[in-house]
């Protein structure tokens, strides 16, 4: 059976192409969600993708990910990076191993944005490489369970 990962998208990225073009460039979410299943069959991981712009969906397909072999995730939980301890506690608790992904540089932005309830609990964090940042993920967490796998 092929290795499940998870990709969650946060709050406003179903608005991705559209939604303020400089900063988040015209790429389309379900563009990216189709790079990634297909480099997904290339790389032997099973990809499943989800998207909500509510906080308890997010929690509970989180927490699902207890019972459903995932073995990573990619997680851009958007606006809620800076707010909310409720998916920060969700992620704990299901202790799945995680990497946290930004379209844009957080770091060049408002100051609010600098601050993350995810990075100290995640394997890897990238931002500001645009929708590549999610393919950059999948291979390093390929690359990781490989290593996994031969020693
Ligand atoms: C974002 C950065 C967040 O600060 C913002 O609220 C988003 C998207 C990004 O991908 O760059 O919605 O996570």
């Amino acid at each position: 059976m092929k290795p499940r990962i998870a990709v969650v998208h946060g709050p406003n990225l179903n608005l991705l192409g559209t939604r303020e073009p400089t900063v988040y460039g015209t790429t389309t979410l379900a563009q990216i969600d189709e790079q990634l299943q297909r480099l997904g069959e290339q790389l032997g991981l099973r990809v499943d993708c989800t998207q909500s712009n509510h906080e308890g969906v997010l929690v509970d397909r989180i927490q699902a990910m207890a019972h459903d072999q995932t073995r990573f995730v990619i997680i851009n939980p958007a606006a809620y990076t800076h707010t909310s301890v409720a998916l920060r506690d969700a992620l704990a608790a299901v202790a799945v191993p995680f990497v946290e992904v930004h379209l844009s540089n957080v770091h060049r932005r408002e100051a609010f944005r600098r601050r993350s309830y995810f990075s100290d609990l995640a394997d890897a964090v990238i931002s500001g490489c645009g929708g590549l940042g999610y393919s950059l993920a999948l291979h390093w967490i390929a690359d990781k369970l490989l290593t996994k796998a031969q020693t």
